[in-house]
């Protein structure tokens, strides 16, 4: 049996990272402090509200319940309307020759996102279909690093945890991965992404042949 895989989404499969960061910026600047540039790692992989937190404690801003909720609508209308004006220009390099090839070669394959935003822009960007199944930000109780995001794709997919391939491009993603008893694929820098089993650039440089080699040890 082929070990399928389950796919992040933001920084793996579509170049978001910076809309998503812009948009908190946007929102610093709106409450009148300026959000450093190295808080983009850290907002990786975080879910929405978990992000507000980290951006609101980063200005030492103390906001009402009610008004956490409006401000996080307030980013995403944001982030929504930036990645309106991009087109399939955010899908990165080798994603489509990817998804292609393990199709082709009968690897099933899933995402597992912290956004719930998945779904949706997958769907505009005409890559929904090619997936089992698509797990996002609205399908869990627990975000990264807690597994429960891919737990589901493995379960919807309809294999076991440690006959699954993760692709992650973030520290927490990595944890949650590992913790759930999957193989880890980094994608980005080696450094930043030392716990994960292995780690190549971006998908552009994934070879499954190669991945599943290392994978059976
Ligand atoms: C993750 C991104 O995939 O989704 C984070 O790496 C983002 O930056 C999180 O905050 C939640 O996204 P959304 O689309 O639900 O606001
Ligand atoms: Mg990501």
């Amino acid at each position: 049996m082929k070990p399928a895989c389950i796919f992040d989404m933001d920084g793996v499969l579509v170049d978001t990272a910076d809309y998503h960061f812009e948009s908190w910026r946007k929102l610093a600047d709106h409450l009148g402090f300026v959000l450093a540039d190295d808080m983009k790692e850290h907002l990786k992989g975080i879910s929405r509200m978990a992000s507000l937190a980290i951006v609101l404690d980063n200005g030492g801003i103390q906001v009402e319940e009610t008004e956490k909720e409006n401000l996080a609508s307030l980013k995403n209308e944001w982030y929504i309307e930036s990645l309106n004006e991009v087109g399939d220009e955010v899908v990165l390099p080798g994603v489509v020759n990817f998804l292609h090839h393990l199709r082709d070669i009968g690897v099933k394959f899933a995402v597992g996102s912290a956004s719930r935003n998945a779904a949706i822009t997958l769907k505009c960007l005409g890559l929904d279909d090619l997936f089992v199944s698509i797990v996002d930000g609205n399908d869990v109780l627990h975000t990264k690093p807690n597994p429960e995001v891919f737990r589901n794709a493995a379960r919807d997919l309809q294999y076991k945890e440690a006959d699954c391939i993760v692709f992650e491009d973030s520290q927490k993603g990595i944890k949650a991965a590992k913790a759930g008893g999957f193989f880890c694929v980094g994608i980005g820098d080696r450094n930043a992404l030392k716990a994960a089993d292995i780690v190549i650039p971006g998908i552009n440089a994934a070879n499954y042949g190669h991945i599943v080699a290392t994978m059976k040890g």
